[in-house]
């Protein structure tokens, strides 16, 4: 299973964006961006236009994970913007089915995240449509919160519902990733682990990043 790192930009220092991710582009396998519109989330950090800014930057797929209260409104623009993958919150989705296929239409790979206390029943519907399922690690919204065991079992559950869809589905986790929680996650089946703080937070990111690196390409796991 190939397993990815996709860094999460949204406690890096946003005033140096493109250096921020460079200093992680040697380890990362995606860039992770955090749009939250503070409504969806009680934060609000940036949306499409910071995605079209950072595009020229990095030859990274840009991982958009939409915290929003109505993610098909961005879709055009995200997709003007070179977003790669859009995963967007299932709870804000009247029509999760009709926001999958948008996002496909525009060329991009859509992506269902579910707060921790959603049932992984909301999106098993929709397997056969997605290439990312997210079941968030902690209330979505701020970085640096820690990583809540409970939803491990609804990881492994979607591990097991993907090994059954029709088609590759991407397994990501997010919220509370370190060098603690993520062999939990790696144990439970996820293969692309978003990691903010223990990377931006770190004195040195590029170092920090290459640490989450090595401990993913492990070969003894
Ligand atoms: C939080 C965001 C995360 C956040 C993760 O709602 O979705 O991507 O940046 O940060 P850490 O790794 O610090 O939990
Ligand atoms: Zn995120």
């Amino acid at each position: 299973m190939i397993r990815r790192l996709a860094p999460s930009v949204l406690n890096a220092d946003l005033a140096q964006l493109a250096d921020q991710v460079r200093l992680v582009e040697e380890a990362a396998d995606w860039i992770h961006l955090d749009l939250m519109d503070g409504h969806f989330v009680p934060n609000l950090s940036f949306g499409p236009p910071v995605v079209a800014a950072l595009r020229p930057h990095t030859a990274h797929y840009l991982d958009c994970h939409l915290m929003v209260a109505n993610p098909e409104a961005l879709l055009p623009a995200l997709a003007e913007a070179g977003a790669g993958g859009v995963t967007m919150h299932v709870e804000a989705l009247d029509d999760p089915r009709r926001a999958v296929r948008a996002a496909a239409d525009l060329g991009m790979a859509p992506g269902l995240a579910l707060r921790p206390g959603t049932p992984l029943q909301a999106v098993l519907p929709h397997l056969d449509a997605v290439d990312l399922v997210l079941p968030m690690t902690v209330e979505p919204g701020f970085g640096g919160q820690a990583f809540d065991d409970g939803v491990l079992p609804k990881i492994a559950a979607a591990r097991d519902a993907i090994g059954r869809a029709s088609r590759p589905v991407a397994l990501q986790v997010d919220g509370g990733v370190n060098a603690a929680t993520l062999p939990r996650c790696l144990d439970a089946g996820a293969d692309v682990f978003v990691v903010g703080t223990a990377i931006f937070g770190a004195d040195d990111p590029a170092a920090a990043a290459k640490a989450f690196r090595a401990l993913l390409d492990r070969e003894d796991r």
